[in-house]
C-alpha cells in the first residue's frame, strides 16, 4: 500500500529550527568522536588483511530538510581513518545521517572516494540501545552504486551497519560490506569495528544559531 499523500508539494509548517532537539536516536551521534581501537578486515591479493586503525568522525547538525511533506532532521558527517604505521588515509567517507520523526525512518548516505556511494535505511532498536541500516546492490531505493572497475573487481553486494549506544556515552559499530572479489568463489565479508568517544560537542545548526541570536541568546551564537 502506498503510504504517501496525494499532495507531494506542501511542506510542513511550524518546523522547529533546532536540529539538536529533534534528532531522535541520532542525537547520541552528534559531536566529534575519536576511536583508537578500530579493526578492519579487507581483501588483498594473497588473502584477507587485518589492520588496526585510528578513527575521527565529525557529525554536525544540518538545518531541517523537507521533501514536500517529508521532513528530515540530520547530521552531516565526515570519517577520517589512518593507522599507527602510516600517515596516508586508510579510509575516508562523507555523508548524512537523517531521521524522519513522522515515521521513525533512519537513513545514512555514504560516499567513499573509491567511486562508490550508497543510501542505507533502517530503524532504531525498540529498547533504545542502538540502530542499524542496510543497503543492497540493485535496489532503486536503498542501493549501492559503484564505478565500473569496482563492479568488475570488487562487486559490492550489500552494506550493513549496526550501532550500539554504550552506557558511558560512547558508541560502537560493526560494519559489514559484502564483496564479490574477481576470481574468487566465496563472498568476502569486509568487516570494520570500532568504539568512538566524544572529543567535542556538536555546533548547533545554522538556523538554530540565527534564531538564538534573534532571541538575544548570544551564548548559542
Ligand atoms: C572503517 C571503515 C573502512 C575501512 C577502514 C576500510 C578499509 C579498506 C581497505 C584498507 C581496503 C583495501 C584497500 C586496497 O587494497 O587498496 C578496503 C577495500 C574496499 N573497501 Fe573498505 N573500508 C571501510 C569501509 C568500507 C565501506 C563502508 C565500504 C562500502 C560500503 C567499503 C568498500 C570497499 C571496497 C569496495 C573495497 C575493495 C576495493 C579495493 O580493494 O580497491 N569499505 N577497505
Amino acid at each position: 500500500m502506498n503510504p504517501f499523500p496525494e499532495d507531494v508539494f506542501t511542506e510542513p509548517e511550524d518546523v522547529d529550527p533546532d536540529t539538536l532537539a529533534n534528532l531522535g536516536p541520532l542525537r547520541a551521534l552528534a559531536g566529534v568522536w575519536e576511536g583508537r581501537k578500530g579493526i578492519d578486515l579487507n581483501p588483498k591479493a594473497d588473502g584477507p588483511e587485518r589492520r588496526a586503525y585510528l578513527e575521527r568522525i565529525e557529525m554536525q547538525p544540518i538545518d531541517p530538510q523537507a521533501n514536500g511533506p517529508q521532513l528530515f532532521y540530520g547530521l552531516r558527517y565526515h570519517i577520517h581513518i589512518n593507522t599507527e604505521e602510516e600517515d596516508i588515509t586508510f579510509h575516508e567517507q562523507v555523508g548524512y545521517w537523517l531521521w524522519e520523526p513522522a515515521t521513525g525512518l533512519i537513513l545514512q548516505t555514504l560516499a567513499i572516494p573509491r567511486g562508490q556511494s550508497a543510501l542505507a535505511a533502517g530503524r532504531a532498536k525498540a529498547d533504545g540501545s542502538g540502530l542499524s541500516v542496510r543497503a543492497e546492490r540493485g535496489s532503486t531505493e536503498y542501493g549501492i552504486t559503484s564505478t565500473a572497475f569496482l563492479e568488475y573487481a570488487f562487486r559490492t553486494d550489500s552494506y550493513e551497519l549496526q550501532i550500539t549506544f554504550n552506557p558511558d556515552g560512547s558508541w560502537s559499530y560493526v560494519s559489514d560490506t559484502m564483496l564479490s572479489v574477481h576470481g574468487r568463489t566465496e563472498p568476502f565479508r569486509h568487516r570494520d569495528r570500532n568504539t568512538l568517544s566524544k572529543v567535542a560537542e556538536p555546533t548547533p545548526n545554522p538556523l538554530a544559531l540565527i534564531e538564538a541570536a534573534k532571541r538575544g541568546a548570544p551564548e548559542l551564537a
